[in-house]
């Protein structure tokens, strides 16, 4: 209830705006971290736009986020360099361990694996970025840990 009250002053708070979808976007992604599913209806009806015109404006700005994020997010580069040095199986037994698919997030909400693509370390792959620190080298045994270290 308390979501759907703030996502509505969140609309009207903006729609005297001229464009007031990407200030309503920001403002959701700020209140919530992501742009809430529930957000979708009511933001169609006060535009009176389509909701494959916002799924549109959603994926063109890589700034939105769909989903809730989690408290720390883990990027596995998947790129050519750390691919050709096992990033992918690297990938799979992080995803394996969460059960959980990319972008998805632990039901705790700690962690949010996501794929990158080059963190500019391609010299020591496989990289990640957890967070906002670039760790090259990376191998299952430390991931795990890292994994463990961030709640997962
Ligand atoms: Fe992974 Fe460049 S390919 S850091």
């Amino acid at each position: 209830k308390q979501k759907t009250d703030e996502i509505s002053s969140i609309i009207s708070h903006h729609l005297h705006l001229e464009g007031p979808l990407l200030p309503i976007l920001h403002a959701l992604q700020d209140a919530f971290g992501y742009i809430p599913a529930s957000a979708e209806s009511p933001i169609t009806d006060a535009l009176n736009i389509t909701k494959a015109e916002l799924h549109g404006v959603l994926s063109f700005y890589h700034d939105f986020t769909r989903r809730p994020v989690g408290a720390h997010v883990i990027k596995i580069c998947q790129a050519e360099a750390c691919q050709a040095v096992g990033a992918k199986a690297l990938a799979q037994s992080a995803l394996e361990r969460l059960g959980k698919g990319w972008n998805e997030t632990t039901d705790n909400g700690a962690v949010t694996i996501a794929p990158v693509y080059c963190l500019g370390m391609c010299a020591c792959g496989p990289a990640v970025i957890v967070d906002d620190t670039v760790i090259g080298r990376m191998n299952e045994t430390r991931l795990h840990k890292l994994l463990e270290e961030a709640g997962a």
